[in-house]
């Protein structure tokens, strides 16, 4: 099995770390040698009992043995209208029924969690304080959303609550834990609003949640970037000066600034460091001028309205698609969500870095061909309204329409090789990107090497 093959890679890579040879981890597991060589070949599944030995005896969790289940291994996977339709459940608030959700595609390789939700309350007024909201407590996933039909969209923000009225096509991004609520607009065609309620994680999700719960609230909080007055680069100064020990008044001498002055940038006040300034302290500090930039800080919620969303043709003006950007923040560089329409004709191949949510909000369906991940092959599947899937990174695919013209909603977001992550990866030469994605080699020859 597939999975077998990988998690013995993993489990190799786990005794690298922890320098053990595969007789001593043998020895230490209480297991014949050959039996291990079995595992970490995959020709033999690792017994759960083991693993709980193994994370007994040395410093490892046992989720640092199991490995992700590749579910869209030809590179895309599909869920059709029909398949979301069968996941319809009526969530009630307030003692009546208040969304219906359906599921629409999603995989265990990405950090999408995006649902398709109608909104069952419908209110006369735009009031924000109506007492027939029933309004969440916020989430942990970021969200993005495109609103299909007459919604209105509440959320509170510093203590108060405001009313966005939205229409097909426009679109927002709401910030993690900013409660909000949605309901329909009373309207003549009596329609019912939809909304795409694409939510998903960025880097916080998994592994760093868990360091984070593990460090508890007060060492959290320690992390915390200062994000006022412009003094990020000063907390990001002085986390560097301490992981060194570094006096500020040695800092400072070294840089050539006088000690009031680098104190004022790294409190946070009234200065904010000039780039030259962040150059000669990151070369004091051992580190790049990046690692002491901030990001851009931005409203934590963006609405855009679909008129105003920036909009051109791709690959060129007389292109076949139409790319209409919707809802975004810079602090979330990886995150796009785009409309795309698809004009008959021969289109041009697309390929992007991110996972890929795309869906069918338009009437026509419109065909997906794209390079299977795995054995690239050219498969193609055409994609019907209402429709939906998840596509990998890198994976090399076309839309096209063949029965009117496609419009698309597709989401593009960075998961966890992006930012500093895929500065790591790109500083392994060839062969440490090899050993990467799946350890074949021990750390060291027991004959030797010269
Ligand atoms: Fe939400």
């Amino acid at each position: 099995m597939l999975s077998n093959k990988l998690m013995g890679r993993n489990f190799f890579g786990i005794l690298n770390d922890l320098k053990r040879d595969f007789s001593t981890a043998a020895c230490e597991l209480g297991i014949d040698t050959s039996l291990l060589q079995r595992y970490i070949d995959g020709r033999e599944e690792i017994p759960h009992e083991l693993i709980v030995k193994a994370s007994q005896i040395w410093p490892v969790n046992i989720r640092d043995f199991y490995v992700f289940e590749d579910d869209a291994r030809s590179g895309a996977l599909i869920m059709t209208n029909e398949q979301s339709e069968r996941s319809s459940r009526v969530l009630d608030r307030g003692g009546r029924p208040y969304y219906e959700y359906r599921d629409t595609a999603m995989s265990r390789t990405s950090l999408f969690r995006p649902e398709w939700i109608k909104e069952l309350l419908v209110v006369d007024n735009n009031d924000p304080n109506s007492e027939e909201l029933c309004w969440n407590n916020g989430h942990f996933l970021h969200q993005f959303t495109y609103f299909i039909g007459p919604v209105n969209f509440y959320y509170e923000h510093g203590g108060k609550r405001f009313c966005v009225q939205t229409n097909t096509g426009d679109s927002m991004y709401i910030t993690p834990y900013i409660p909000h609520t949605f309901a329909t607009r009373k309207n003549e065609a009596r329609e019912l609003g939809v909304i795409l309620a694409l939510t998903y994680g960025v880097r916080l999700m998994g592994d760093a949640q868990q360091e984070l719960a593990v460090l508890g609230l007060n060492s959290a909080s320690d992390f915390l970037i200062n994000y006022s007055d412009g003094g990020a680069s000063g907390s990001l100064i002085r986390f560097f000066r301490e992981q060194l020990s570094m006096p500020l008044d040695i800092l400072a001498k070294k840089v050539g600034l006088s000690l009031k002055y680098m104190q004022s940038i790294e409190d946070g006040r009234d200065i904010i460091p000039t780039v030259d300034e962040l150059r000669s302290v990151a070369k004091v500090l051992g580190v790049s001028v990046r690692d002491l930039m901030p990001v851009v800080s931005s409203d934590p919620v963006i609405n855009l309205s679909y008129e105003q969303a920036r909009r051109w043709n791709y690959p060129d003006e007389s292109g076949l698609y139409t790319f209409v950007e919707l809802a975004s923040t810079p602090k979330l560089p990886y995150s796009k969500g785009l409309e795309v329409t698809v004009r008959p004709g021969e289109t041009s191949s697309l390929k992007t870095l991110g996972h890929q949510y795309i869906y069918n909000i338009g009437e026509s369906r419109v065909g997906l061909s794209w390079e299977s991940s795995y054995d690239r092959q050219v498969e193609y599947e055409y994609i019907y309204p209402r429709d939906s899937v998840y596509m990998k990174p890198c994976v090399k695919h076309r839309f096209i329409s063949d029965n009117g013209i496609g419009r698309l909603l597709v989401m593009r977001i960075g998961g966890r090789l992006s930012g500093d992550t895929q500065h790591e990866l790109s500083l392994l030469d060839r062969s440490g990107l090899e050993r990467v994605c799946g350890e074949l080699v021990p750390w060291y020859n027991k004959e030797g090497k010269h």
